[in-house]
């Protein structure tokens, strides 16, 4: 099972989203369980406060050490990952989704604590004493960590055996083998005069299975030039000229043939 508690000021900036569809199902399931916490809970003084002036002055508050350290060492056991959600942190991507929830892949249970910033951050005391990861879902500035936390957490929970109906629908994702997934489509098999690519009519699953890769291997050129790259450099094989296939010899060649000396 995957645990994560969510230290936050937002605490249903955690919850609504994540009890919703697949990931709602998922915790009925009990593949995951995700608590969001009041951060303020863990604050000492009488107006519970978590954040303060920044030292040396300059624009903004910054969230303090005591409340995310009592609530830290309150929460954290001994496989315990602590995860902050930044700007500054390694840029959150698929590799990184699987990273994370391999270990419930592989039959082990794992235990997150994300802590999500507001204001201008958090104290870098936290950072270097109890931060093992610092994440960020993209280089622009959001106003809150918590928002960051549901999309990595959806991310990895997807991911989990069982989350979602079919396993296959997450291996044949768009970057699961680092292309984006080719175009899709449903029914009717023509709409506004739009029909469907006929290649999907025809039940060869190998020409669709061919379709799909060089519809992909376009889309990806076009819309993500880097993983297009990376891909074909992977993939030299996919571009190599095709090796014609050797007729094979009709059997009339050997009609005449005298039979091997023994
Ligand atoms: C306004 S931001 C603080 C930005 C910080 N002053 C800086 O320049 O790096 C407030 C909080 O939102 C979260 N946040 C903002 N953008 C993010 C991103 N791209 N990825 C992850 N978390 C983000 C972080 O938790 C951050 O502490």
């Amino acid at each position: 099972m995957l645990q994560i508690d969510v230290l936050t000021l937002f605490p249903e900036l955690i919850s609504t989203p994540l009890s919703q569809s697949i990931m709602g199902r998922a915790a009925d399931k009990g593949i995951i369980e995700v608590r969001a916490h009041q951060l303020r809970d863990w604050a000492t003084d009488k107006h519970r406060r978590t954040d303060d002036y920044l030292c040396g002055g300059g624009q903004g508050m910054l969230m303090k050490c005591e409340p995310l350290f009592a609530a830290i060492e309150e929460l954290r056991r001994e496989n315990t990952r602590v995860i902050l959600m930044t700007p500054q942190g390694r840029v959150f991507a698929q590799p990184v989704a699987e990273e994370l929830a391999a270990p419930c892949v592989q039959g082990e249970d794992a235990h997150y604590i994300f802590v999500c910033g507001h204001y201008e951050g958090v104290d870098q005391r936290v950072i270097d004493t109890l931060v093992d990861m610092e994440l960020s879902i993209g280089d622009y500035i959001l106003t809150n960590g918590a928002i960051a936390a549901v999309v990595v957490i959806d991310a990895v929970a997807r991911l989990l055996p069982g989350a979602l109906g079919d396993a296959r629908s997450s291996e044949e994702e768009s970057f699961a083998n680092g292309l984006l997934e080719a175009p899709a489509y449903t029914k009717p098999n023509v709409f506004r005069g739009m029909p469907v690519p006929e290649v999907f009519l025809s039940g060869n699953h190998k020409a669709i299975a061919e379709w799909k890769l060089e519809h992909a291997l376009q889309r990806t050129r076009t819309n993500r030039p880097d993983l297009y790259e990376a891909w074909a450099a992977a993939h030299p094989e996919h571009f190599a000229p095709k090796k014609k296939k050797k007729k094979p010899t009709p059997l009339t060649h050997y009609k005449n043939r005298k039979p091997a000396e023994e």
